[in-house]
């Protein structure tokens, strides 16, 4: 038998171990469109078992990319201290108040001079808390959020979702209390970004008229662009005035910046594009320098007294993955990779329109900073679309990339790689997109 073989069949073998014995990430993966059983990554680079490498343009997480020197250095140093339980006494831990100093420094206005922080450990909760927090402060029950949205698999997050109605079954009980406004996407009303927002905009007042009355509503929580919906970016006006209608009600804005903050959009928020200051601000995925981490941040006024006992979780805030955080942010800062997110993005963007020119199925490319969407066409047929999606990641997997098919038809190929991308692996990646698209 060949070596090639043996590790083919290994490979094999582990997977029918995986699938036997975990639940939940295996039955999302048996409908994967890759065979990748990784064994190392470092930046952007993964490896599979067979020893083959990929660039990874997915990423959600891992934010510096994978195995990041100066983050696992820092979290090895501090092994000794901080691989500890919780104990009266112990939430004062050091690296939970420098972190919590550390996130609100890179916000603005109120938050950042009046700001506090809770901490959980992971982006659904974060939504989570701050749904239960915006309705203890305003006694309110109901809350607003956008179709498409994803926030998470919680009850209550999962209330206000709705990317797939199969994320909701048989949990509808969850969903009551929950209103639904349209989120702009240009590709209704024939791409006409204005009328369609204007119309958003109106359909979002109307809600008062019709859905609800003002006084029950306790929040309004949004994805400032919808990632998993297909990287649907609103025009610069767009939030602000459906906050100026939040205002007008006494409706708390809860911004959900799980994938889109900490820079990878160029800015620290993504909400930072749109002039807005939130009510409630949630992190995620990155937050904890690839270790489980989440965090809100809010004014004090709406915080004290009223998160808990709404809100609290026995590893909220672990000090190791606060290590890892704090890592992640100083090297953000000592590298510029906000200001670098912005400009590589601009340059992954325009690379990717000079090859829309060249290949017709790619029906739009839009992003903000590294959160770009490559939609597949044709528009007109969204379940074909979807299957040349499916098909076209499939190809980029065989030449060697990492990608996530998302949107709410299916058809938007997710390019997000980590942010300290270089313009080289960018080439690197347009030319295996190239071939990936030329053999489609
Ligand atoms: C915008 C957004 N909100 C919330 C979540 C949920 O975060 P987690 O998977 O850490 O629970 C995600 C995860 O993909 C997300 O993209």
């Amino acid at each position: 038998m060949s070596k090639g073989k043996t590790i083919l069949d290994k490979k094999k073998d582990f997977e029918r171990r995986y699938l036997r014995s975990l639940s939940v990430q295996a039955d999302w993966e048996r409908n994967r469109v890759t065979g990748l059983l990784a064994v190392s990554a470092n930046g952007l680079d993964v490896m599979d078992v067979t020893g083959k490498h990929f660039l990874d343009f997915g990423q959600s997480i891992a934010i510096l990319g994978h195995s990041h020197p100066d983050i696992g250095r820092a979290i090895s140093n501090y092994i000794p201290k901080y691989l500890v339980g919780g104990t009266p006494g112990w939430s004062m831990m050091e690296p939970r108040v420098l972190l919590a100093e550390e996130l609100k420094k890179n916000l603005t206005g109120r938050l950042r001079d009046e700001g506090k922080v809770a901490y959980c450990s992971s982006g659904a909760e974060a939504c989570d808390y701050a749904l239960g927090l915006a309705r203890a402060v305003t006694k309110r029950e109901i809350v607003i959020s956008f179709s498409g949205a994803y926030h998470g698999f919680t009850g209550a997050t999962l209330a206000v979702s709705s990317l797939d109605p199969g994320f909701a079954a048989h949990r509808s009980p969850s969903r009551f209390g929950n209103v639904l406004a349209p989120f702009p996407d240009g590709s209704e009303f024939g791409g006409d970004t204005v009328a369609i927002e204007r119309y958003c905009v109106e359909k979002f007042k109307e809600l008062f008229e019709t859905a609800v009355s003002a006084d029950e509503v306790a929040a309004m929580i949004f994805e400032p662009i919808e990632v998993n919906a297909g990287v649907r970016i609103p025009s610069l006006s767009f939030w602000k005035k459906i906050f100026e209608t939040c205002h007008r009600h006494g409706i708390l804005t809860i911004v959900d910046e799980v994938f889109t903050g900490l820079g990878r959009t160029g800015k620290f928020l993504a909400a930072d594009y749109y002039r807005v200051e939130p009510d409630i601000v949630c992190f995620g995925k990155g937050v904890g320098g690839t270790l489980p981490l989440g965090a809100i941040v809010a004014r004090r006024e709406i915080m004290d007294g009223n998160l808990k006992p709404n809100c609290n979780s026995a590893s909220a805030g672990n000090a190791l993955s606060c290590v890892a955080g704090i890592e992640s942010l100083r090297v953000i800062k000592r590298d510029s990779l906000t200001e670098k997110a912005g400009e590589t993005g601009r340059y992954l963007r325009d690379e990717l329109l000079t090859l829309s020119k060249v290949h017709n199925e790619i029906e739009r490319v839009r992003g903000l900073g590294l959160i770009v969407g490559m939609e597949i066409g044709p528009k007109e047929d969204h379940e074909e679309a979807k299957k040349r999606a499916t098909s076209l990641i499939k190809l980029c997997y065989e030449n060697g990339l990492l990608l996530i098919q998302v949107g709410i038809h299916g058809n938007v190929i997710r390019i997000t790689p980590p942010m300290l991308v270089t313009r080289g692996q960018v080439d690197t990646f347009v030319k295996r997109m190239d071939a990936a698209l030329t053999a489609a």
